[in-house]
């Protein structure tokens, strides 16, 4: 499934002058075995044109592989649909400084302005559960008060948030299936996590497989 080219287009609007750059569509079968949601793509997946095709996505492709997965068989988007950078200083090999964009989390600001891209796929992909990777895309679903590090690992069935006409996100009236997980770039700054995220996946794959609910 892809979203309409003109919702695509409302989100870039919608970001305005924002330090942002390009703009990734979320993929995959419109009944996937699971959702993904994760952050903002950065300079890889900017470059590629698909999400988590950098350093966090081989990371992603073997949690997959820990479900008997591949790319192929789930939905995979995020919070963000552009790539949120601030500009940075870097010492190059001859000593000289120059300029460059670095990778940043998006901020309320930008995560509202695609809203409406998210809002779309929830309420059109068919999956049976939503895996949320990191803070952002757990806060963005299932309420600001929700913090990775109490409730990754355990299923959330409830609501999730979506854009109202009145421009704040509200509840949906439907309840979802939503597990959260740690995001696999975390793992980058903190190993011990990997542990973790391994046994949140073993708890998926008892979810999936109906063992439990
Ligand atoms: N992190 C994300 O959340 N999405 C990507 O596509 C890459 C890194």
């Amino acid at each position: 499934m892809r979203i309409p080219e003109s919702l695509a287009e409302l989100g870039k609007k919608r970001m305005g002058d924002r330090p942002v750059e390009g703009f990734v569509y979320g993929g995959g079968p419109e009944n996937p075995a699971l959702m993904l949601v994760g952050e903002a793509p950065g300079e890889t997946e900017i470059y590629d044109g698909r999400p988590f095709t950098g350093r966090a996505g081989k990371e992603l492709m073997a949690f997959l592989k820990r479900l008997d997965l591949t790319r192929e068989d789930v939905y995979i988007t995020s919070a963000v649909r552009s790539r949120p950078y601030r500009w940075g200083e870097k010492r190059t090999r001859d000593g000289q400084t120059v300029k460059r964009k670095y990778n940043r989390p998006p901020t309320a600001r930008e995560i509202l302005a695609h809203a409406p891209v998210l809002d779309y796929e929830i309420a059109n992909v068919k999956a049976p559960v939503i895996v949320t990777l990191g803070n952002v895309g757990l806060k963005r679903l299932a309420g600001a008060d929700r913090k990775i590090s109490d409730c990754h690992g355990r299923l959330l069935v409830q609501p999730v948030l979506r854009l109202g006409e009145n421009g704040q996100f509200e509840w949906t009236e439907k309840e979802y299936r939503v597990f959260p997980t740690f995001h696999p770039a975390s793992i980058f700054y903190n190993r011990s996590l990997l542990e973790k995220i391994h046994s949140d996946l073993n708890q998926l794959q008892s979810i999936l497989s109906g063992e439990q609910n």
